[in-house]
């Protein structure tokens, strides 16, 4: 079977799972991240070099307050938790999204992360946190028009790569397979322009219940499709 190289995940439907079940939506959140631990394994395990998960939006600021402290301190213990996880396999973390609005103590756990992991380089993992594709790309526009204004480049040098490289994202390759779970059939402002020629995939399931079994039909699902980027085969 074929892998895909690089997976992204929007893990959607925690809330949902949780009240179907009787719970308050935050008990949600807890199993979701302890599962995107577990599914972290399970992928890197199976030789997969790049993962993006969309776990926080630029738009999830406008939910409760009470459930947006609940996500941030679950966010403060993983990311925590994960240094150790990175060092084990040398696995390259980077957090992409605006840092504008993050606890400072968040951010220095970032910051520790990114720098501690930044040669490592037999995986991947990239946390979309505090993330919008849209301000991502404003932010990019940004660095490209200050490169203009100091006259280190002109309007008709910017080339697609360029537009690439000023992306958090980076030098990251784009996604092969976007996976959504829970029902929703959008992409809600993650990754737009990396996603151009991404295989997408939905499933009913919800977050907390996507595991090993779930991912294997879509990785089925992904060998399934005839991958064309445009041209001709
Ligand atoms: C995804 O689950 C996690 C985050 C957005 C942080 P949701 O919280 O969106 O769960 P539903 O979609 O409301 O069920
Ligand atoms: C997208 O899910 C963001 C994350 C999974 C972190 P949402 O649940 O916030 O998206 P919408 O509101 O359904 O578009
Ligand atoms: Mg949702």
């Amino acid at each position: 079977m074929k892998l895909p190289e690089h997976i992204a995940i929007i893990m959607d439907g925690n809330g949902r799972w949780a009240k179907a079940k009787g719970f308050p939506r935050s008990y949600g959140h807890v199993v979701g991240c302890d599962n995107l631990e577990k599914m972290c394994d399970v992928i890197f395990d199976m030789g997969i070099k790049y993962l993006t998960v969309y776990a926080f939006s630029t738009e999830n600021w406008k939910r409760s307050i009470n459930e947006v402290g609940i996500l941030m301190n679950l966010f403060r213990r993983y990311l925590k938790r994960l240094l150790n996880r990175a060092k084990k396999d040398s696995i390259r973390i980077r957090v992409i999204g605006s840092r504008v609005g993050l606890a400072p103590d968040i951010l220095k756990i970032i910051n520790e992360l990114e720098e501690k992991t930044k040669n490592y380089t037999n995986m991947y993992f990239q946390i979309a946190l505090n993330y919008g594709s849209r301000d991502e790309i404003m932010r990019g526009v940004k660095k490209i028009a200050e490169d203009i204004r100091l006259q280190k480049i002109s309007p008709e040098d910017i080339t697609e790569d360029m537009i690439s490289k000023s992306l958090d994202t980076g030098d990251i390759p784009d996604p092969d397979l976007l996976i959504r779970t829970s029902g929703e059939q959008r992409i809600s402002n993650f990754l737009l322009w990396q996603l151009a020629y991404s295989e997408m995939y939905f499933t009913d399931t919800a977050w907390p219940d996507f595991k090993k079994p779930q991912l294997m039909e879509a990785i089925e699902a992904f060998n399934g499709r005839d991958r064309r980027y445009g041209a001709v085969k």
